[in-house]
């Protein structure tokens, strides 16, 4: 029994959205349909909203720490829906998850050692890495009949023992992996025997689509666990990026101290207050939501599916084993990088992410954002269908 509107539009010009109010900034055209930066186009869910607007009715919003059922929801969370048993004692807090990665790649490492980055993968990864002036180590995903796949070989060739941490990301973006159990042992059992750290990026560990399960890499074993640092965060689940709250999850009591100090610092661990109010909800009562929303993903994968099939056969489409981000294949067209994305966002009026940012193997794809409204979605692949039609 449905019980949240998904269909629903809800406008979001006018609030600064970087989505939607920075398109001419970002596409150099104010008319594009934007598909692209990874928030969704759904209300945030009523039980985040009512906690959030109950919090600043009492009108002092000074100091705060986060109390014990601020780590019981995470807890919980972790043991419902991912079958992980954590301790409140691993948990610490980040602004972000793209700020936890660095500020963990700070704390496990020194300059001009090496990080593993697997692309195509999200692309601030990158800048984390070069950032921090780490040597980036490329392991590139091999391509085989439509899905990706680790290249082992390709990583034992590369890695010495001036490499200090690989960079995984899990579920994958832009290429919607649900890592297998299997997929993830053998990769943690390489890092294990070459003592490199796991920092695991499972921001989108709650999107797994029907047949598909999350596995924390840290929950495979004890061994494991303590060569881990999870990155994990209520934000692309519920909606709530702007509210800046994520978490890591340090096993490892050592480490667990080491990231402490980096962040302590900058005073970064107390977070704000409609963060930590938003994420005890969050994790407290988003079941249903999520359940239902990660269905809703699903029937517009399958509507995106089957329109390229009848509408544009050349083009391809990865199965996303979960997430909301789809990984298009243009290459039939002869369009790259640039040219493509020029095509799609002058031509179509359709703003999508261009492959070519993902690093090596993303150039002539695009990834789009299917969190949104069906009929926003419609609109956007009739546009792109129509450009091409053109051509
Ligand atoms: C894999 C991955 N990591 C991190 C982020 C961003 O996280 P945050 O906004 O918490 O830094 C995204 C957003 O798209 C993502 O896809």
């Amino acid at each position: 029994m449905a019980n949240y509107n998904f269909d629903e539009i809800v406008s979001r010009e006018g609030t600064n959205s970087i989505k939607w109010d920075a398109r001419e900034h970002i596409f150099g055209n104010k008319n594009v349909l934007p598909l692209w930066v990874a928030d969704m186009d759904f209300r945030t869910p009523p039980f985040i909203v009512d906690a959030i607007k109950k919090r600043a009715e009492h009108e002092i919003y000074g100091y705060t720490f986060k109390n014990d059922s601020y780590y019981n929801a995470i807890i919980g969370w972790m043991k419902r829906r991912h079958n992980w048993e954590i301790k409140k004692g691993w948990i610490s807090f980040s602004p972000g998850v793209v700020a936890g990665i660095t500020y963990a790649i700070e704390s496990f490492s020194k300059p001009g050692e090496g990080v593993v980055v697997q692309p195509p993968v999200y692309f601030p990864f990158f800048d984390s890495v070069k950032g921090t002036d780490r040597k980036m180590i490329e392991n590139p995903l091999k391509l085989k009949n439509g899905r990706y796949y680790f290249d082992l070989k390709d990583l034992e060739k590369k890695v010495d023992s001036n490499t200090k941490i690989l960079l995984l990301c899990n579920p994958q973006n832009p290429g919607g992996m649900v890592w297998s159990k299997n997929e993830l042992t053998e990769l943690a059992q390489f890092c294990l025997e070459n003592k490199i750290l796991i920092l695991s990026d499972e921001i989108h560990s709650d999107l797994a689509f029907s047949g598909f399960k999350h596995t924390p890499v840290a929950s495979l074993s004890e061994e494991i666990a303590d060569n881990t640092v999870t990155c994990m965060a209520p934000s692309k689940t519920f909606n709530i990026a702007g509210l800046a709250s994520s978490i890591l999850i340090i096993p490892d009591k050592r480490k667990w101290l080491s990231y402490e100090r980096t962040t302590g610092v900058g005073h970064l661990g107390m977070g704000n207050i409609f963060g930590s109010v938003a994420m005890e909800a969050a994790y407290t009562f988003g079941d249903e939501w999520v359940d239902e929303m990660v269905q809703y993903l699903e029937k517009n994968y399958r509507f995106l599916e089957n329109f390229f099939k009848k509408e544009l056969p050349e083009v391809r489409v990865m199965k996303p084993e979960g997430t909301y981000l789809v990984w298009i294949d243009f290459r039939n067209y002869g369009m790259k990088d640039k040219e493509l994305s020029a095509f799609l966002a002058q031509e179509a009026n359709v703003g999508l992410n261009n492959g070519a940012k993902f690093g090596s193997g993303g150039d002539g794809w695009m990834r789009i954002n299917i969190g949104c409204p069906q009929s926003i979605l419609q609109e956007g692949l009739e546009r792109i269908k129509n450009a091409f039609k053109n051509l």
